[in-house]
Parts: structure tokens; C-alpha cells; sequence
């Protein structure tokens, strides 16, 4: 079992604000007069109303529930998953935040890739830990996390943590289940797997089995602002043992999710159609735009997501072509890491397939 600091063992820290959800839970029973967590339950709120409507006005009066009960019994009858073994934040950025919280200590040393989704880098810097960064696994047609690697930095640094992002961004990568149960076997039993699944959803295999599992020592998050567009918010979740999750409640801001979030995310879980429907969409687009792209001649990585990555022969095509699109308006998104400076981004909604939308890009491919 892999490491808790020491201030969180034994008594440890007690929230102190579970909240009226969870205590009516406890109760068995509804408390119908709420006299005494000091929220503005008066306020008649009319700019609100005629802004948004008295649906949404009703939302905002309470804190939520701190336990997100509503979005976890959703997720468990939809997907299988064990409702236990769920926590829900304030999307995957919030979860990493708290994941490092839960089992990272100033000095400590956490690993992950050069150049793969920065916000890892920034919370564990941020926290003071010792971030050791490995290269990314690099070849023709393949531009990939490197286990092997992130393997063997865990072992000679004797990490707390190793991070990866599966499906990967801004690669699009994703290892196959047996390679992300042998990282975890190989590592030592006291790292933890932090396994960033924000594009999960996008996998052609999302409702398999594997899906569902719940893995010693790893800590997985998804997220409902990408397959469920609910990015604004900020809404994602853990999948974990729950000896983890009650560690990682113990250090958590308990109503980071707003109710209005939760109420919203309900209703959106409600009609799983639009959303399967929507990751339909989008696998559609970002098989047209890949299509379109590598007809220019383009190297459009194998990408499991939401996104295709384009490798360029060199970071400064890539930054000139980055720069004049972003001067023409369309923001589309290069790595700030050199090691990937070479590669750009481009998320497969309906507007990057607008003719005339990327010529700046088609047109340095047209000129190579
Ligand atoms: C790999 C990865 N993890 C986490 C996130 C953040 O997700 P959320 O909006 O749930 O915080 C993103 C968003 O781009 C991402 O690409």
C-alpha cells in the first residue's frame, strides 16, 4: 500500500464542515429548518431571477453536498462504478490538486513526462515537491507517455507519486490496459499511479470492463468537461480504494462543487444519449479534420481523445504557424515545454472544420 504522509495518520485532520446533506444521511431523515450555517437564505435574489430564471435560483441559496451524492449514485447505475469508490471535485485540475495534497510532502519526489499536461508540474511544484521529468518515447508515428521510463525515475528517486495522462494530452496517446497494469504492478508498492483519465469517454472502449476497476495504489480522475461540456462548472471524479478517498476527504475543501454544479451535472447525467451522442460527434469531426490534415500531408498522431496533435519537422514552423493563426484569431495550442514545441494541437469542434479556418496552417503544409 503506498504512502500517507505522517500529519494525516491517526486523528489526523477532521473536516469540520461535512455538511446538512451528509448529516441528514446520518439522521436517516430531512432537516426542514436550516437555522444555522449562516448561508443568505433570505436574499430574494430578483436580478438573479430575471437573469437565469427561478430554476437556477434555486441552487444557490446552500452549500452542496459535500458528498456529491446525487452525481456519484448516477455514475454507479451508469457505469458500473462502486459508488464507494468515487469522490467528486471540482474537476480533474481540482482532483490533482488534492490528490498531491493527500499523499505528497514538501521535498517529496513525484514523476511525470516532459511537456504532458502542465497543470501536474505546477500543483507539485507548487506544493514543494522534487518534480523529476522523463522524455517522452518519441518514434515515426508515435509520440508517447514512456513507461519504461516514468518506471525506472520512481525507482531511483524513490517517487511518492507517478503521474500520467491516459489518453495522453497533448499527445493523444493512450496505452492499452495491460501496459497501465503492469506500470502499476512494477512500481513500487509504496508510489502512487495517478492516472489523469480526463479523456476517457472518448475511448472507443470506454464502458469496458477495465473501466470500471478499482486499482490498488491508483488514483484515477475523470471528468465531465469534456465528454459532458460542462467545463465551466467544474465537475470531475476519483476512482480509488476507499481507504484512499477517506484520506483524500480528510484534506479536501468540501464544498468546492457548487450545488447549482451538481444540480446541473445530475441533469446532464440524466440524458446519457446527448452525451454519447455528442463523443459520436466528435470522434466523426476529429476523424474528418485528421483526414483532411494528413491529405495536406500533415503528421496527425493516433489521438484517443477530443483533440488530434500534428508533428511538425520543427519547432519553428510550429511557432510561426501558432502565432499567425493566433494573430488571425483562431487559438489553437502548442506546448509551452520545448521538448513538444515541434507539436500543435487542435480540438475537433465543428469550427476548426470551417473551410478557410486553418488555412494559415494549410497553407505553410502546402509550402513545405
Ligand atoms: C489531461 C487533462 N487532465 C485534466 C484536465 C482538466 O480537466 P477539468 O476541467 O476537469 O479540471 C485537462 C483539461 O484539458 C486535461 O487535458
Amino acid at each position: 500500500m503506498p504512502r500517507f504522509p505522517d500529519h494525516l495518520l491517526g486523528d489526523g485532520p477532521t473536516n469540520p464542515f461535512p455538511g446538512i446533506r451528509v448529516l441528514e444521511r446520518r439522521l436517516g431523515r430531512e432537516i426542514p429548518h436550516r437555522l444555522g450555517s449562516n448561508e443568505g437564505l433570505d436574499m430574494p435574489h430578483d436580478a438573479l431571477r430575471r437573469h437565469f430564471g427561478d430554476a437556477m435560483v434555486e441552487h444557490v441559496y446552500c452549500y452542496g453536498d459535500a458528498e456529491a451524492l446525487g452525481i456519484r449514485q448516477r455514475l454507479a447505475d451508469q457505469q458500473g462504478l462502486p459508488l464507494e469508490a468515487m469522490l467528486v471535485d471540482a474537476g480533474a485540475d481540482s482532483l490533482i490538486a488534492l490528490a498531491l495534497r493527500t499523499v505528497a510532502t514538501a521535498g517529496c519526489s513525484v514523476v511525470g513526462t516532459s511537456g504532458t499536461y502542465p497543470t501536474f508540474g505546477y500543483f507539485a511544484r507548487g506544493q514543494g515537491c522534487r518534480l523529476v521529468e522523463v522524455a517522452y518515447d518519441e518514434g515515426p508515428g508515435r509520440l508517447a507517455p514512456d513507461l519504461e521510463a516514468l518506471l525506472g525515475a520512481a525507482r531511483r528517486h524513490d517517487a511518492r507519486l507517478v503521474y500520467l495522462a491516459n489518453p495522453d494530452n497533448p499527445s493523444g496517446h493512450l496505452h492499452d490496459d495491460d501496459a497501465i497494469r503492469q506500470l502499476r504492478a512494477e512500481l513500487p508498492d509504496d508510489c502512487w499511479l495517478l492516472l489523469d483519465e480526463a479523456y476517457h469517454d472518448f475511448r472507443e472502449d470506454a464502458d469496458g470492463p477495465f473501466s470500471r476497476e478499482v486499482l490498488p495504489g491508483v488514483i484515477r480522475l475523470r471528468t465531465l468537461s469534456k465528454a459532458h461540456g460542462l467545463a465551466g462548472l467544474r465537475v470531475g471524479y476519483a476512482i480509488a480504494e476507499p481507504e484512499t478517498l477517506a484520506m483524500m476527504m480528510k484534506v479536501r475543501i468540501h464544498y468546492a462543487v457548487s450545488t447549482l454544479s451538481q444540480a446541473a451535472a445530475e441533469v446532464v447525467l440524466d440524458h446519457p444519449r446527448e452525451s454519447r451522442a455528442h463523443v459520436a460527434a466528435v470522434l466523426e469531426r476529429r476523424q474528418r479534420l485528421a483526414d483532411h490534415l494528413r491529405g495536406l500531408g500533415a503528421e496527425v498522431l493516433p489521438s484517443a481523445t477530443n483533440f488530434i496533435a500534428i508533428r511538425l519537422p520543427d519547432a519553428d514552423l510550429a511557432e510561426r504557424i501558432n502565432r499567425e493563426l493566433l494573430e488571425a484569431g483562431r487559438l489553437i495550442a502548442r506546448p509551452a515545454n520545448p521538448g513538444l514545441g515541434h507539436v500543435l494541437r487542435i480540438t475537433a469542434v465543428e469550427d476548426a472544420l470551417v473551410p478557410g479556418r486553418l488555412a494559415i496552417l494549410e497553407e505553410a503544409l502546402a509550402s513545405r
